[in-house]
């Protein structure tokens, strides 16, 4: 089939995209759209049956670990983003019984510490425009909850993880922010009115209940949550791999810490909105306040990776007819020169015909489109990868030529 006739035959699949992981256990705990589909992850699994190690460079939300744990092997992931490193911590956990329990206790006394008001509230987080958020007795609501559940639970306590991470997601249900787009927006007055009248502490209370149901079904398999940077994924993880199944961040200013922010200040990752932009620089991809500054001055790594292909579209960015062209170009090279040291640094902890997957979408800048799965596509094969291969999974919107691909490729050298 021609490469048409191909996306024209492909569909949406929202069951490829994060909003099929919201019933899945552990998988919904806590909802980004970032994250992928298990069901992607899963199918490339149980094809791959007899992989032992799995390894997802790019953790997110630790789909990849957390799944590969669910079929008995060992899932290694790294992540750069501190936040996403304790969560898919707690989401790969083994709980025991008694974890469970003192959760559910910790959770009632934190309740009662609330109602009595019998604790002092933490501070308001310095999250711009707060107020868009949170009315004033949610605010105040959540600031007590939050003190209390430090109050009953010791740190680095499997309890104490469950119970933040049922914070985290009543600190979404209870806020104006709606999820129906690829990123956050805000829900409009009417909404906000007919769900006024929610019970603030019923809806803390089911969240804990569906995060401890989650937490009862343990993995039979082992999942490795590694805080560090992909680029220099040899000096971050052990051993060799037979699978890689990853989603890295794609070229289209996506900023993760957008989304992670309400998270990160909660749960104090992130004190204020400088620390997000450096963050964001150290990510691949990341756009994020300071960094978007920095890229007006950033050049191109002396050995980048050459392709016509990739510097004709750079060109055609950089000269589009629009005062941004040269920085957004910038962006589109130093996100290429990012995932070339990340392609480079990979293939020493690959075994002999490790097969890597990964599940990318291309992207438009100014009309002009950044086929992100062939200039991976070229990378790998440049390396000395066989069998390379983009397979298109999905379209991304009602847009043609918005696709999300599977790269594959297997390595030969070991
Ligand atoms: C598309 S998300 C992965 C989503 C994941 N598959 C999931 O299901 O949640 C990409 C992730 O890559 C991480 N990342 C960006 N640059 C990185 C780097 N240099 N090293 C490691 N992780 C990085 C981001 O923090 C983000 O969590």
């Amino acid at each position: 089939m021609m490469e048409d006739q191909k996306s024209l035959a492909l569909r949406q699949r929202a069951d490829y995209t994060y909003k099929f992981n919201a019933k899945i256990g552990r998988h919904g705990w806590l909802r980004l759209t970032p994250a992928y589909s298990v069901k992607i992850v899963e199918e490339i699994i149980i094809a791959h049956e007899q992989s032992r190690r799995v390894l997802d460079p790019f953790c997110g939300t630790g789909t990849t670990a957390l799944s590969a744990a669910y079929h008995g092997h060992e899932g290694v992931t790294i992540d750069v983003n501190p936040f996403l490193v304790w969560l898919a911590g707690a989401k790969t956990a083994h709980y025991q019984e008694e974890d469970i329990n003192r959760a559910e206790d910790a959770c009632y006394t934190a309740l009662r510490l609330v109602e009595q008001r019998a604790v002092e509230p933490i501070s308001v987080p310095p999250i711009h425009n707060i107020e868009r958020w949170w009315d004033s007795k949610t605010l105040s609501f959540l600031c007590l909850v939050r003190a209390a559940i430090a109050e009953v639970t010791k740190k680095n306590t499997p309890d104490r993880d469950l119970l933040m991470v049922a914070f985290c997601r009543s600190l979404i249900t209870l806020s104006n922010a709606a999820f129906n787009h690829q990123s956050m927006s805000f829900k409009s007055n009417q909404q906000i009115m007919m769900e006024m009248e929610v019970d603030l502490v019923s809806v803390f209370k089911d969240d804990v209940k569906f995060v401890l149901r989650g937490a009862s079904e343990n993995p039979s398999g082992t999942g490795i949550i590694i805080s560090g940077d992909s680029r220099n994924s040899s000096d971050v993880v052990d051993g060799l791999f037979d699978l890689v199944i990853t989603s890295p961040p794609y070229a289209n200013r996506m900023s993760y810490i957008r989304e992670l922010r309400p998270y990160m200040y909660w749960l104090g990752y992130l004190v204020n909105g400088r620390d997000a932009g450096e963050l964001d620089w150290t990510a691949i991809g990341g756009t994020w306040g300071i960094a978007t500054s920095r890229l007006a001055e950033w050049k191109q790594a002396v050995d980048h990776f050459n392709s016509k292909n990739l510097s004709d579209v750079l060109d055609r960015i950089a000269h589009a007819d629009n005062k941004n062209g040269v920085i957004l170009a910038n962006y589109v090279a130093k996100y290429f020169d990012d995932m070339w040291a990340h392609f480079q640094g990979i293939t020493p902890v690959l075994s002999q015909g490790a097969e890597v997957h990964y599940i990318v979408g291309n992207s438009t800048f100014y009309g002009q489109l950044v086929s992100t799965e062939l200039y991976y596509a070229e990378m790998l094969t440049s390396l000395g990868f066989n069998d390379v291969e983009c397979k298109p999974i999905r379209k991304r919107n009602s847009k043609k030529a918005l696709i999300e691909f599977d790269v594959i490729g297997k390595w030969k050298n070991g």
